[in-house]
């Protein structure tokens, strides 16, 4: 078995890109995310009414698009037609929809490792992982990946067409019974929400050795408490925020 994706995962993952300062899951998110001095970033991957492995986070095509409707009922053809970046601002009008493959290709151009979360339409879990893995199986990329999704099924297809990579289970709370649902899908990490902090959790994940990880946080504050606490990692907007020290001195 490869080495774990977490053996060289970042303290820092810009999560849907630098979305805090480009529109979220485009190439602009990914640039402005290496410009700011992250090393991973987390995407969102769903599928085409035909099938292609995308990169977009919502159900839905109105918070992000210019578009309406549903992404499962969208061909590629019309998702790519549609404006992903005037809603974020009237300078990103020409941000299209990525494809997982031109993401792939973009991220290893940028040596910036993917943290790929799995969000299926739900019943859509079995294509979603089948269309990630022919993707990934022909579009070289000498970065880290590691995936992840809250969905159960989406995870338990990962373990059969996708074991070689690194497999995160994501939660909101992290849950009583969390090893023996990380043990059910072959997960080896753990990612849970920032509102949901439970520090006795925390100590008990990180006393066991499980590496985990922390969504979204865009406080230097609370990043660092959360790695005091033994958090690996955590995902944020605003990489520049938590990535002060890594800045070059400016006068
Ligand atoms: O993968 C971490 C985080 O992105 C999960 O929540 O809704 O931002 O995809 P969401
Ligand atoms: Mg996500």
């Amino acid at each position: 078995t490869p080495p774990s994706a977490y053996k060289g995962i970042s303290r820092v993952i810009a999560h849907r890109g630098a979305s805090g300062s480009a529109p979220e899951n485009t190439a602009s998110a990914m640039i402005e995310a290496v410009r700011q001095g992250a090393d991973w970033a987390e995407v969102d991957v769903t599928i085409s009414a035909d099938g292609h492995a995308i990169i977009f986070h919502d159900h839905n095509l109105v918070r992000c698009t210019d578009g309406k409707g549903l992404v499962i009922q969208k061909t590629l053809a019309e998702l790519k037609a549609l404006d992903a970046g005037s809603w974020f601002s009237p300078f990103s009008s020409d941000e299209r929809i990525l494809t997982l493959e031109e993401l792939l290709i973009l991220a290893d151009s940028l040596n910036l490792s993917l943290n790929l979360e799995i969000k299926p339409t739900i019943g859509r879990e079995a294509e979603t992982v089948w269309a990630m893995q022919q993707v990934l199986r022909k579009t070289p990329f000498g970065q880290s990946i590691l995936l992840s999704s809250f969905n159960y099924f989406a995870l338990k297809e990962a373990q059969s067409l996708l074991s070689h990579y690194t497999r995160a289970l994501n939660v909101e709370a992290i849950p009583a019974d969390w090893q023996d649902r990380m043990e059910s899908v072959g997960a080896t990490g753990l990612h849970f929400d920032a509102e949901f902090i439970d520090t006795d959790m925390i100590g008990e994940v990180v006393s066991a050795g499980t590496p985990l990880a922390c969504f979204t946080v865009n406080s230097l504050e609370l990043a660092q408490k959360l790695y005091r606490a033994g958090v690996s990692s955590v995902f944020t907007d605003y990489p520049d925020r938590l990535l002060l020290d890594a800045r070059p001195v400016s006068r």
